[in-house]
């Protein structure tokens, strides 16, 4: 990944007319009348000779979301390219300032440098959206095409300190950078990433941020009975690891527990998936590349928090050495659970390493993973399902929405429990039916954590991979989802508690 520089400047005619921004960019809005300047164009209009809602208005622009208008600027100023991009309908929200700021980082492809007014209305989300809507995976390409945009200034917000500001700037770039760190790992294809090489990537994250770092290959997995994780990666020739990161910030006064789904490829197992659209498997280790960032960010930030990364790896691979359905595994902690489909894997790897986790007895624990593809059907794929303690969950799902990233509560219905009963063992791995297929996963999960934890379980299994076309700040691939709500939760936890 290159990502783009961000500097602040000043949004004065004078620093307009100094600037070596090649393309400037203003923001327009779908007004009640038709499209109108979103703050911060002002300056851009006057030096331009105050025609340029009539100019646009002339070429059919109406601010509409993500609307990308270019305009020569034929020597008034020395940038050659007025870019204006659509915000929507007002009053503008910091989520369609950040998508606007995507949109036109993506156009910005090829262009060296560039000046947007866009923040003059709010720095964090139009820094946020510069960097992501530029980033780009082309690792495998031999011909990578159009470099994204490498420098970009942004005009100062029209309230505040020039102190307040640089902070912001400074946390909204170390934010966008741990979403795209996310992004690398998800993009990073499943013949490169297995358990070994992400817990050997996850150890040069730790060294650099000076996180406490472990990781237990099969051999120590097998001596502490951690049965859920040895059971899904028995089929691979590539064996599963559990990873543990610790950052200890100091005045720390919660510790946080993550744990994050690490199914480096899941292929569904014995009971394996059908072919088409297998390759969007490759995401999903999305919950283990969250909170891998997650907590290097934290450290980054300097959080006054202990938050404590729990990543179980594993390939969920159909072979000789496979786990089958039928079969019996004893997690760690001792609950044994009937496999009764070995493509709901997520959910056992997930349990040893929620038993793992509340062992240290955190204050809250995070869990986040593409666990069901019944939170595409009851969501769609942009919107988290967030199931958990009721007040911890309504807690982290408002914060999502505020962050963008637009989790949405769930419920735990009681009478899915049942549903789990296995005649052989404690539990089994599925219910015998379609129905409420992510609730039912967050059911199970909930048998592993202590009463009386506060947990938030996230099923990002559509929101962590795009499959569709770019939009906003999000392009092909890896979205990185939930790392800014996670981020904003922990943010939230070391202020409030
Ligand atoms: N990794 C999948 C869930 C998934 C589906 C993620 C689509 C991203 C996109 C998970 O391991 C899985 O296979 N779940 C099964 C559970 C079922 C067997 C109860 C599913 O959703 O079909
Ligand atoms: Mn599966
Ligand atoms: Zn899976």
């Amino acid at each position: 990944m290159t990502l783009p520089k961000l500097a602040l400047t000043e949004n004065t005619e004078a620093a307009l007319a100094k600037s070596r921004a090649e393309v400037v960019v203003i923001g327009t809005v779908q007004g009640p009348d038709g499209l109108e300047l979103a703050e911060g164009a002002r300056a851009v209009d006057a030096a331009l000779g105050g025609d340029l809602v009539d100019t646009l208005r002339t070429l059919g622009a109406t601010g509409k979301a993500e609307e990308i208008v270019k305009l020569p600027t034929l020597g008034r100023i020395p940038a050659p390219v007025v870019l204006a991009v659509g915000l929507g309908t007002p009053p503008t929200t910091s989520e369609q300032l950040r998508r606007a700021a995507g949109a036109a980082a993506r156009a910005l492809s090829g262009t060296s440098r560039a000046l947007t007014t866009l923040s003059a209305r709010e720095l964090q989300a139009v820094a946020e959206g510069t960097v992501l809507g530029a980033y780009t995976f082309t690792r495998y390409k031999s011909e990578p095409g159009d470099a994204p945009v490498s420098t970009v200034d942004l005009v100062y917000p029209e309230e505040g300190t020039a102190r307040a500001h640089k902070a912001t700037l400074k946390a909204a770039v170390a934010i966008a950078e741990a979403v795209a760190t996310a992004r690398d790992l998800v993009n990073t294809p499943p013949n490169d990433l297995f358990p070994a090489s992400f817990a050997e990537r996850a150890r040069e994250l730790a060294e650099d941020a000076g996180l406490e770092f472990e990781v237990l290959d099969e051999r120590a997995l097998k001596r502490k009975g951690f049965g859920g994780i040895l059971g899904v990666g028995g089929g691979s020739s590539r064996p599963p690891r559990l990873l543990r990161l610790r950052y200890r910030g100091t005045k720390a006064a919660k510790k946080v527990a993550l744990v994050g789904k690490g199914i480096t490829f899941d292929t569904g197992g014995i009971s394996i998936k059908p072919a088409a659209n297998m390759d969007h498997m490759t995401s999903d280790m999305s919950g283990a590349a969250g909170v891998l960032a997650s907590v290097v960010l934290a450290a980054k930030l300097k959080y006054p928090l202990e938050v404590v990364a729990h990543i179980p790896l594993a390939e969920n691979m159909p072979s000789a050495t496979s786990y089958r359905p039928g079969d019996v595994l004893t997690m760690y902690g001792g609950k044994t659970v009937e496999v009764l489909n070995t493509d709901a894997e997520g959910r056992l790897v997930l349990a040893d390493a929620i038993v793992r986790a509340a062992e240290e007895e955190p204050d809250y624990l995070i869990e986040t993973s593409t666990l069901t593809g019944a939170q595409l059907v009851a969501l769609g794929n942009r919107t988290p399902g967030i199931m958990g303690s009721e007040e911890f969950r309504d807690r982290v799902a408002a914060i999502a929405s505020a962050t963008g990233e637009n989790g949405w509560p769930m419920p735990l219905p009681e009478e899915l429990r049942s549903d789990l009963d296995s005649k052989l063992a404690d539990l089994a791995n599925v219910t015998g039916h379609r129905w409420g297929g992510m609730l039912a996963a967050g059911v199970f999960l909930r048998e592993f954590v202590p009463k009386g934890l506060p947990w938030a379980h996230i099923d990002i299994a559509g929101p962590a991979f795009n499959t569709g076309s770019p939009w906003g700040y999000t392009g092909k691939g890896g979205t990185g989802v939930p790392v800014r709500t996670i981020a904003a939760v922990l943010a939230d936890i070391a202020e409030a508690g």
